[in-house]
């Protein structure tokens, strides 16, 4: 019972523990997605893994979301508590939106043995290699998550270039999917400095125990 009135004001350990991996994941994918030409090849290597696992993680977060009070907001003026809901709403939404666009993104290829990945095979993309006798087209295998379990890729995205015809239309909306997901990894890196920038205000300058609703201190 004592300690009643310190825990409403944290949220549950469920929250705080999804809350910190995904952070973790979040931020070392928008660093291996936004730095992807500055930093050793290696580091991108598990790009997919970490965003599909931000991706089913994020929905167990909003289910435990839609499904739990958190706990009262801190006192605060009227516009930094709208401020403080619109971004958590937002990143809620990129959580969702940036992975699942990272999926269809490795989803648009040609389904694997079918005539469009033949014939896609024997007509790079012309940008691609500016010499392609150089480089022959590696086989590519399954996407794997982590390793182990082998990415379904999303039907749609993938199917349009079933056939050799579909294959240019397949590579054009491949590449608007890609400026999207780049988008929207700037747009989710501006959301997380806002946000962070907002917690870190609530600690320091208006000296209440902001951090500590997340679980440090
Ligand atoms: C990097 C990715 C991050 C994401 C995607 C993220 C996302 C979120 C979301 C969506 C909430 C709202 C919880 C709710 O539903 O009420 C939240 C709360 C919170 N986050 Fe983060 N966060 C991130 C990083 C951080 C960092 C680095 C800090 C530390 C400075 C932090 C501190 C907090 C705190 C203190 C709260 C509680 C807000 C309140 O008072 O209600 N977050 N976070
Ligand atoms: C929150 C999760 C994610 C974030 C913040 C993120 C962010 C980024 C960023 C910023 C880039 C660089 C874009 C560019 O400069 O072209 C990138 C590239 C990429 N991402 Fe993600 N990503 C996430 C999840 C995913 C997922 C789930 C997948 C696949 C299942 C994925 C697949 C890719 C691929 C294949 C590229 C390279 C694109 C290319 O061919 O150039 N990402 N990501």
């Amino acid at each position: 019972m004592a300690t009643a009135p310190r825990d409403r004001l944290r949220y549950s350990n469920v929250a705080i523990v999804l809350h910190w991996a995904i952070a973790a994941l979040i931020l070392y994918n928008l660093a291996s997605g936004l730095l992807r030409p500055l930093l050793p090849a290696g580091f991108f290597q598990f790009h997919v893994s970490a965003g599909i696992t931000i991706l089913l993680l994020s929905v167990v977060r909003v289910a435990w979301r839609l499904t739990h009070r958190p706990p009262p907001m801190l006192a605060m003026k009227g516009w930094e508590r709208g401020l403080a809901h619109a971004v958590h709403f937002l990143l809620y939404a990129a959580m969702l939106i940036v992975p699942f666009s990272g999926w269809a993104l490795v989803s648009a290829k040609p389904p694997a043995g079918s005539p469009g990945a033949a014939w896609s095979a024997a007509h790079p993309p012309a940008s691609h290699d500016p010499a392609p006798s150089a480089k022959p087209p590696r086989p590519r295998g399954p996407t794997m998550i982590w390793a182990v379990v082998k990415l379904p890729l999303l039907a749609p995205v993938n199917t349009i270039g079933r056939e050799a015809e579909g294959v240019p239309a397949q590579r054009a909306l491949r590449a608007r999917i890609e400026t999207f997901h780049m988008l929207g990894g700037w747009a989710m890196l501006a959301l997380v400095l806002l946000h962070v920038a907002g917690a870190l205000k609530h600690q320091v300058l208006d000296r209440q125990r902001e951090l500590a609703r997340m679980g440090l201190g």
